[in-house]
């Protein structure tokens, strides 16, 4: 068996992949599903920090463009965040595994504060930790803050999971003549106007020389695969 490369990593999932075929909200038997391909990472003894997406419930940029401002509409998807988070929590303790919420911004009747020292000693003790409400800042994306958390946790890379195999020089949804890339680097992923994730995320990725693994989440026990450098998924790292 191949030995993992990583002792504590990051997870990103993204509010859309909880939809499953739905077009809104949480679909439990996709979550139930995500949280057992979660789960399925513990054979393996790597640590997990997990970032979770709001966009099935809300997205701040959208409605901003519709009349309510772009602060407000940002903190409404810090909210969904938390939400989506609490469900993850949820599922992943449904599945056999402990689970902690911790939130950017305190809401202490509904989950832990995030403190970065207490989140390294839930996963010390083999909890899986959920790092809601982003960054707890309006104008900063989930995957930026999948970045920080990574860096701040001492996490050996983000594992970006989204509904591609890999990173594209187009969307490949739309453009058929799209080129999937197998390795990037930071710069080139900003450079090339990548939109896989925002080039803030992106530059403070390149500053911590922190790897950004993307992979598809819809095919079961991708992140098992991926810990253990098989399956298909872009590299983007310094
Ligand atoms: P260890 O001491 O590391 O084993 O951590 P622990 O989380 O088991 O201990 P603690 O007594 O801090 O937490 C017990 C339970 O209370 C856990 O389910 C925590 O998630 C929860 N908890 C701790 N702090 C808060 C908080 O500020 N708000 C909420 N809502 N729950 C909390």
């Amino acid at each position: 068996m191949a030995k993992p490369t990583y002792q504590r990593v990051l997870v990103k999932v993204s509010g859309e992949a909880l939809m499953g075929p739905g077009g809104f909200g949480i679909h439990q038997p996709t979550l139930d599903r995500i949280a057992l391909d979660l789960v399925a990472t513990k054979t393996l003894g790597v640590e997990l920090g997990i970032v979770v997406g709001g966009g099935n419930i809300f997205r701040g940029m959208t409605v901003s463009q519709q009349g309510i401002p772009r602060v407000t509409g940002d903190m409404m998807g810090i909210l969904a965040t938390v939400m989506n988070a609490l469900a993850l929590e949820s599922a992943l303790e449904k599945a056999g595994v402990e689970a902690r919420t911790m939130s950017a911004l305190a809401m202490p009747e509904i989950c832990e504060t995030y403190e970065r020292r207490r989140a390294v000693r839930h996963l010390t003790k083999g909890r899986m930790v959920l790092l809601a409400a982003g960054t707890g800042n309006p104008f900063f994306t989930t995957d930026t803050t999948a970045v920080l958390r990574a860096a701040e946790i001492g996490a050996q890379a983000v594992l970006k999971a989204t509904d591609v195999d890999g990173v594209y020089s187009a969307d490949p949804k739309t453009d058929s003549k799209a080129q999937r890339y197998e390795r990037l680097t930071h710069q080139e992923a900003i450079e090339r106007q990548l939109k896989v994730m925002d080039a803030t995320a992106f530059a403070l990725a390149r500053e911590n020389r922190m790897p950004i693994i993307v992979f598809s989440i819809l095919a079961k026990g991708a992140i098992e695969a991926v810990l253990r450098g098989e399956g298909r998924s872009t590299t983007v790292s310094g």
